[in-house]
């Protein structure tokens, strides 16, 4: 976790989150309806304002989030008091389950670079057999890391680091491409990954 964007979050969370919360969503809907699998238990890490996580349980995917922000925590909480959100970190990312779906929107490129490989695996280490990821990030820091006026770390995200990580951990590829983001108007790098079956991911 790089404190100055959780700094940064801490400082400015009800800001963000109002601007999540009238963000158009549709694209990111249509992934998770592509490749989650409904029913089963669901993570968002770095969950924010935790509209996707309420999104989420009004569609069959029940789930549940984790973010590093204390404040955006508590925002999401008194927002959504009947959904579960706790507190946690990439690449430390160590809870006690696994989950048949995680999404893991737009954080990534707020880590050190170093630690997008660790970050990839923490994430696969939660995900269930067979169970899918789909990780998105902002890819217009064309090399090395810069930070915006608030303080937030925008890295590079090496893809070919990612697929490495990936291909350790026993997951496959199972798609990519570049959406555009409903809050920023931005483009997103999307990809999906998806666990192996039978269960041979390292611990
Ligand atoms: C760009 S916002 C995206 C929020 C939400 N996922 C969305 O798509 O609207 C990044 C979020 O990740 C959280 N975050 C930043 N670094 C993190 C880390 N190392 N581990 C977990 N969450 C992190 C931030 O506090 C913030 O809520």
């Amino acid at each position: 976790m790089d404190p100055k964007t959780r700094r940064a979050y801490d400082d400015h969370a009800e800001t963000y989150a109002s601007r999540w919360l009238q963000a158009d969503r549709t694209n990111t809907h249509a992934l998770v309806r592509r490749f989650f699998t409904p029913g089963k238990p669901t993570l968002d890490v770095g969950s924010g304002i935790g509209r996707d996580v309420a999104w989420l349980c009004e569609h069959d995917f029940p789930a549940e989030g984790v973010e590093v922000s204390s404040t955006l925590l508590g925002l999401a909480r008194q927002t959504y008091p009947s959904r579960r959100f706790s507190s946690g970190s990439l690449p430390e990312l160590h809870l006690d389950r696994r989950f048949s779906n995680i999404l893991c929107r737009n954080v990534i490129m707020h880590l050190a670079r170093e630690v997008h490989p660790h970050a990839v695996t923490a994430l696969l280490r939660h995900l269930a057999p067979e169970g899918a990821l789909l990780l998105t990030w902002r890819p217009d820091t064309p090399d090395g890391e810069q930070r915006d006026g608030d303080g937030r770390l925008y890295a590079h995200v090496d893809e070919d680091q990612l697929r490495q990580a990936a291909r350790q951990a026993g997951a496959e590829w199972l798609h990519d491409e570049v959406i555009t983001s409903g809050s920023s108007g931005k483009p997103l790098r999307v990809v999906a990954l998806r666990r192996g079956a039978p269960d041979t991911t390292p611990e």
